[in-house]
């Protein structure tokens, strides 16, 4: 027997050499990834270092100086590449580069069995057969001609937003008294929520600070410890088995998914009430509706043989809830931190509120308060095509992405080119817009927030075009948010609302400028003082 004949050191010997060939020969030198420049010496053999810069949060500038040194795709770890230009980041992004196991951790109701969400899911078909339930009333057309969606606005805007901002003028109030971002956070889940679940069965942050806050801190830890359950996950899991507990995370998360499905329970008690709410009044829970009914219908025609029966339709509620938990926490934050990043820059120019003043008050009907009429709200389509407001909300994306950093995929199993490399499948690549947004050669002077480079004035058709397809915000292909729509007309509503009325001036800004690097990239300290003044 072999076994007889080599001796103990011998077998050693031929391991190491089997290990080192496996481990340190093959990934420096013979793998494919071996031509693309490395961003550590140590990339090829080990995660360690860009583990590392991840955990300690320093990957958007790390990256984004390498890709300036090295080129538009460098190599990260072993198995993952990092990618900068635009054409890479068509080909990655465009179709056929699935998500990866990294976003399950949005998967929602891990105590109950985890369940996948649209953002989620990996494979393709499954994602397509998600989203055909819902692209439709998160269109662009949709949101603009819905009345729910209006009456919804002009509640939480008239009846809750702005008599805020009134009684912060008031002399009583403290200039710390404020705090926008919290605000803006409040705001922005009563708007998504009305839309998912109806008006009265949404939320109310913006009249509840201590739930909204208590909300805010939960969702804080949910994300803040991700880190191991998305880069990490077997050691996470490993944790988990031997009892190490991960229970900041597991308990906000268990608290903010129970709550949800306490939201979903009240929509669908209500819809059996008053049968399928067909009434365009601001309490149709218009995503929940499209939801609900697109699920029943595909369990009537297809029953077992859909792609969604394994996930979505054997276990129905608790998929619904899912996919809707997942809504509220993607529409809330993000537009959230927009807002913030909106009304900072706005706060830094009086004569730039006073520029866009004008813009709104061109509106008509406009959104300004008259002692004598009731608030109107304008025409959803003028709105939008309003340049100042527009160009103001693009530059802030474009400098305060909410979504600066990575979004991974995987390369799919035949290999494919990328750049002047060819790229076995499986291996993990992503852009982020953190780095696309910085591009000196389509945005000059980069670190400056400048919103008149998204003027129409500004620059030939062929810079405008370029500018467009170098706008990573939403991501792009068929991956991009499905929200986007969404939150480019409640963010503009909100702007439109507020500088409609009232100016803006800085109390308290300590940590805006300080954008925290991350998957989202929230102010450092999580706030903004403003003190509003009312326009005569
Ligand atoms: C300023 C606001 C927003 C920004 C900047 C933003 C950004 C993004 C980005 C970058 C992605 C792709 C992420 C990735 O692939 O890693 C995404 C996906 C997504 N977003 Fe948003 N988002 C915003 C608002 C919203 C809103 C209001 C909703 C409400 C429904 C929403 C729901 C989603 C969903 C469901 C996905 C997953 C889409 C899919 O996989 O097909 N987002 N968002
Ligand atoms: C949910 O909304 C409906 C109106 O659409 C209302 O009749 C019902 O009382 C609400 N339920 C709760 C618990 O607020
Ligand atoms: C609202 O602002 C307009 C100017 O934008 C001003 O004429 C009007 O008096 C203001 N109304 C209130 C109630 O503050
Ligand atoms: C990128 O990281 C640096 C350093 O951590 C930070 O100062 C900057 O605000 C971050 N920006 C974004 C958009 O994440």
């Amino acid at each position: 027997m072999l076994a007889d004949e080599v001796s103990p050191g011998l077998a050693i010997v031929i391991l190491a050499v089997l290990l080192a060939f496996r481990y340190l020969v093959y990934p420096t030198l013979l793998s494919p990834l071996a031509q693309i420049p490395n961003a550590h010496w140590s990339s090829p053999i080990s995660r360690l270092w860009i583990l590392g810069i991840r955990y300690t949060r320093r990957e958007n500038r790390t990256l984004h100086a390498l890709h300036r040194r090295l080129g538009p795709v460098i190599r990260v770890g072993p198995n993952e590449l990092s990618i900068d230009g635009i054409d890479s980041v068509r080909t990655v992004y465009q179709g056929g580069f699935e998500k990866p196991d990294w976003y399950s951790v949005f998967d929602n109701y891990g105590y109950l069995n985890l369940v996948p969400c649209m953002f989620s899911t990996g494979p393709a078909a499954e994602h397509s057969a998600r989203k055909r339930f819902i692209s439709n009333i998160y269109s662009k057309s949709y949101i603009q001609s819905s009345q729910s969606a209006s009456a919804q606005s002009r509640e939480i805007l008239y009846g809750r937003l702005l008599p805020q901002l009134q009684d912060s003028t008031s002399e009583m109030q403290a200039p710390h008294d404020t705090d926008m971002y919290s605000v803006f956070m409040a705001t922005t889940m009563d708007f998504i929520a009305a839309y998912i679940f109806g008006l009265e069965n949404g939320t109310n942050f913006l009249q509840d600070k201590a739930f909204s806050d208590h909300f805010l801190e939960h969702y804080k830890a949910r994300s803040d410890f991700s880190f191991f359950d998305q880069e990490l996950p077997q050691l996470a899991w490993f944790c988990r088995e031997i009892g190490i507990p991960f229970w900041t995370v597991d308990a906000a998360n268990k608290e903010l998914g129970d709550w949800c499905m306490r939201l979903c329970d009240v929509t669908k008690k209500a819809s059996t009430m008053n049968s399928p709410s067909a009434i365009e009044s601001c309490d149709k829970p218009v995503v929940w509706n499209a939801l609900v009914g697109g699920l029943a219908k595909e369990k009537k025609t297809s029953g077992s043989s859909s792609v969604l029966y394994p996930t979505a339709l054997t276990n129905f509620d608790l998929s619904v809830a899912s996919e809707l938990f997942d809504h509220v926490l993607a529409g809330q934050e993000t537009a959230g931190i927009t807002l913030s990043y909106i009304s900072w820059r706005l706060s830094q120019s009086i004569d730039l509120q006073a520029d866009l003043r004008a813009e709104l008050l061109s509106l008509a009907p406009n959104m300004r308060l008259d002692q004598d009429r009731p608030a109107s709200m304008p025409d959803p389509k003028q709105l939008d095509a309003l340049p100042l407001l527009h160009a103001v909300v693009m530059e802030t994306l474009r400098l305060h992405a909410p979504i600066p950093g990575y979004q991974p995929r995987e390369t799919p199993e035949l290999p494919c080119q990328i750049g002047p490399y060819v790229v076995p499948g499986g291996v993990r690549i992503a852009a982020s817009a953190y780095s696309l947004h910085r591009d000196e050669k389509v945005f000059p002077k980069p670190e400056v927030w400048d919103h008149t480079r998204w003027l129409t004035s500004a620059g030939d058709e062929e810079e405008r075009k370029k500018r467009n397809r170098q706008f990573w915000a939403f991501s792009s292909g068929g991956r991009m948010c499905v929200g986007s729509n969404f939150a480019m007309h409640e963010m503009k509503l909100t702007i439109a609302a507020i500088y409609s009325n009232y100016t803006s001036h800085i109390v308290d800004d300590a940590g805006m400028a300080e954008q925290s690097d991350g998957y989202t990239g929230r102010p450092a300290y999580e706030r903004l003082f403003l003190r509003f003044e009312r326009v005569v």
